[in-house]
């Protein structure tokens, strides 16, 4: 079992950025913890802050990795780009976000990626992360 955490811009900076909004955890501290609670699965992380290379490892991992956890971050409200890449890709793109984008500013209630997604989880936190990473791993 194989699944890529992929995670967009601007999350590099998780545990200084905004930690009234994102947490005071730093994400590489986090994905340890994710590790240690899958032991089973074969875990990916990558970030970018490039739209590009979002892309490019949607195609590289998307036909042979059995789950893609994705934070697109901003990109999720503006990139016609990324919708398409996870539309052409086979494995199942669950969608996380940390915060509630729905309680915060109307130009994050809008995504582009969460109709070609298999599912959505918004406002729980990093463990969005691990709830997807449950939900990839239930038949
Ligand atoms: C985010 C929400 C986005 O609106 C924002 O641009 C981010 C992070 C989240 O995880 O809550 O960068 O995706």
């Amino acid at each position: 079992m194989r699944i890529l955490i992929l995670n967009g811009p601007n999350l590099n900076l998780l545990g200084t950025r905004e930690p009234n909004i994102y947490g005071s955890q730093d994400f590489q501290s986090y994905f340890e913890q994710l590790k240690s609670s899958f032991p089973q699965v074969e875990l990916l992380y990558y970030q970018s802050n490039i739209e590009g290379e979002l892309i490019d490892k949607l195609h590289e991992c998307g036909f042979s990795y059995d789950g893609i956890v994705f934070n697109a971050a901003a990109y999720t409200h503006s990139s016609i780009a990324l919708a398409d890449a996870i539309s052409a890709i086979t494995s199942p793109v669950i969608e996380v976000h940390i915060s509630n984008t729905f309680a915060r500013e109307s130009f994050r209630h809008h995504s582009y990626i969460s109709p070609v997604c298999t599912g959505v989880l918004v406002g729980f936190g990093l463990d969005g992360y691990k709830l997807a990473i449950t939900s990839l791993l239930t038949p």
